[in-house]
């Protein structure tokens, strides 16, 4: 692994893997169809990793594989179907991962819906919650068999400094009594996806390390929802919070390339000696404390109380048990 520096914002994917070797490692990458999780998945696959590229569009994620084939000729990728917001698809994803990869050593619960317009999943849950964080809930108990077969598994799990707008709301998290709020559900299925990395590696006990990453501010597809509206009513909740109690990110968003975006994330999945760091938000390949800005993260978070009772509900919303996976 090259030597990056925990506090470096700049550093990119192929300055976090350097020259190392994955020729051996086998690595799921959600929404692999763009952006961070197609980045990802071509710096991971030039090491010599074998790359499960699961999206749910099958046009999109074969483009992405084309783009990565020429810089990456001879990437070990396969392409598979997998639509987060309908729990029978992640069902049928898992069933064929069972079928075609031998273990699993690092799952990405990378993909993502941002701000989008109200709407249900397949199986009638909001749609951030359910697929940000119950679709990959889900996804991540079906494959724990896979997981247990590798030597170190790992879980990385996409939040976000939008984490900073809500907490999950326990008895509410379907905005059924709650009037939809784009950016509230979006700030809870983000606060959804820490407590879960959180939670995993609790109950896993070490056998396993999970991480939650805020990736920064990169223009991707995530933001193909957003009206000038809608940016304008995350500015003045990021300045509204950056001069109250909780800090926040401050009054403007410094953007990061792709390339620097998706680099946490591969140093979470990849990087040595992160055992002291295990069920913790990362950002900028590094740690992050209660507080403002980047590297902060609002400690509704770190609370374990809140993790487990999401983690039950999760349990009963999706239908399935930890401890039978
Ligand atoms: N970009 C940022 O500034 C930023 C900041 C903080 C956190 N993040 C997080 O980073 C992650 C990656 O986002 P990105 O910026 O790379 O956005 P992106 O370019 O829009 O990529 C998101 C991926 O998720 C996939 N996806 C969406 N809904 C899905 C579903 N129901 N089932 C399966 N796949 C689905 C998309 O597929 P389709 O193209 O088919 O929809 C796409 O492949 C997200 O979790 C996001 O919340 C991003």
């Amino acid at each position: 692994m090259a030597g990056v520096s925990e506090s470096d914002r700049e550093s990119t994917v192929d300055e976090v893997l350097g020259g190392s070797d994955l020729s051996s490692r086998v690595f799921v990458v959600t929404g692999s169809s763009s952006g961070l999780g197609e980045e990802s998945a071509r710096g991971l696959s030039a090491r010599g990793a074998h790359v499960a590229m699961a999206a749910r569009d099958p046009v999109k994620n074969a483009e992405a594989v084309e783009r990565i084939r020429a810089s990456v000729p001879d990437a070990d990728l396969s392409i598979h179907e997998l639509d987060l917001a309908d729990l029978s698809s992640v069902a049928r994803f898992a069933e064929r991962a069972a079928g075609s990869l031998d273990r699993v050593d690092v799952l990405i619960n990378n993909a993502g819906v941002m701000c989008c317009g109200e709407g249900r999943t397949a199986d009638g849950f909001e749609t951030q919650f359910g697929t940000n964080h119950l679709g990959h809930f889900a996804l991540t108990l079906r494959l724990m068999p896979l997981l247990r077969r590798s030597e170190s598994p790992r879980v990385v799990t996409l939040s976000s400094g939008g984490h900073r707008i809500a907490d999950v709301d326990l008895a509410d998290p379907n905005f059924e009594a709650t009037p939809y709020d784009g950016w509230i559900a979006y700030g809870r299925s983000k606060s959804a996806n820490a407590h879960f990395a959180a939670e995993l590696a609790r109950r896993c006990g070490g056998g396993l390390l999970s991480f939650s990453v805020h990736p920064g501010a990169i223009v991707t597809q995530l933001g193909r929802h957003l009206t000038p509206e809608l940016i304008d009513e995350l500015m003045a909740r990021a300045r509204a919070s950056a001069s109250g109690q909780g800090g926040g990110s401050g009054a403007g968003l410094r953007f990061k390339s792709v390339e620097a975006g998706a680099a946490t994330q591969v140093w979470a999945a990849t990087a040595p000696d992160l055992g002291a760091h295990n069920g913790q938000y990362l950002a900028d390949c590094g740690p992050t404390a209660p507080g403002p800005g980047d590297r902060g993260h609002e400690p509704w978070i770190d609370d374990a109380a809140t993790a487990g009772q999401l983690w039950e509900l999760s349990e009963r919303l999706v239908g399935l048990s930890f401890s039978d996976s």
